[in-house]
């Protein structure tokens, strides 16, 4: 079990996620458009954003933070899987109106200083080739373009993409 430490950025708190923050999580996970590249289908209703919510609650398998504004929860960043030789995979989503504002660049930063600060050695990344913000984020973090892979399906949306991947060295 993994235990999310509290960060705190220049204009945001970087904190665990709680049960209440279920109505909040379902504005980005539920929105067509914030999952229109991400590799998972978006939550069918509030009952849904709960359950899941629920589970990585209990779970607490991988550090997740609620990137909250003010004390309103405005997005996520995940570390997906821990990878071989130091490194692990990020993940990041934002509610659609707080695009735009340099949010998830401020979060990414504090979040891979963090990673640094705990012996982490490398961040990986992959994105759908189509995800300008996505890239344009990472390339903006100084991650490197290390590869394609065409074609590849994605299952949980029965669609085949070519994806992108990026990596810092910490
Ligand atoms: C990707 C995402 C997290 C970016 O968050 P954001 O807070 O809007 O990004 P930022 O404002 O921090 O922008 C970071 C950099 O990328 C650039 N950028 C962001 N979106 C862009 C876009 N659509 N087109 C061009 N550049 C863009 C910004 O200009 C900024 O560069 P700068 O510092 O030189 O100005 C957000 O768009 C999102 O949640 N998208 C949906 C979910 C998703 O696709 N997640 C990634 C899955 S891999």
């Amino acid at each position: 079990m993994k235990e999310t430490p509290f960060i705190r950025t220049e204009r945001l708190l970087l904190r665990p996620f709680e049960d209440a923050d279920a109505r909040a999580i379902n504005e980005w996970c539920g929105s067509l458009s914030c999952t229109r590249y991400v590799f998972w289908r978006p939550h069918r209703d509030l009952a849904a954003t709960e359950r899941i919510l629920a589970g990585w609650i209990r779970k607490r398998r991988n550090l997740s933070w609620a990137l909250t504004l003010d004390g309103e929860p405005i997005g996520e960043v995940e570390i997906v899987k821990d990878l071989p030789e130091g490194g692990f995979e990020i993940g990041c989503i934002l509610r659609e109106k707080s695009w735009g504002r340099g949010f998830m660049k401020e979060a990414l930063s504090s979040v891979l200083a963090y990673m640094k600060g705990i012996g982490k050695l490398f961040c990986y990344a992959e994105t759908d080739e189509r995800n300008v913000s996505s890239r344009r984020l990472l390339e903006r973090l100084g991650f490197s373009l290390t590869g394609e892979e065409k074609g590849r399906y994605i299952a949980k949306k029965d669609e085949t993409i070519n994806v992108i991947i990026y990596r810092k060295t910490l």
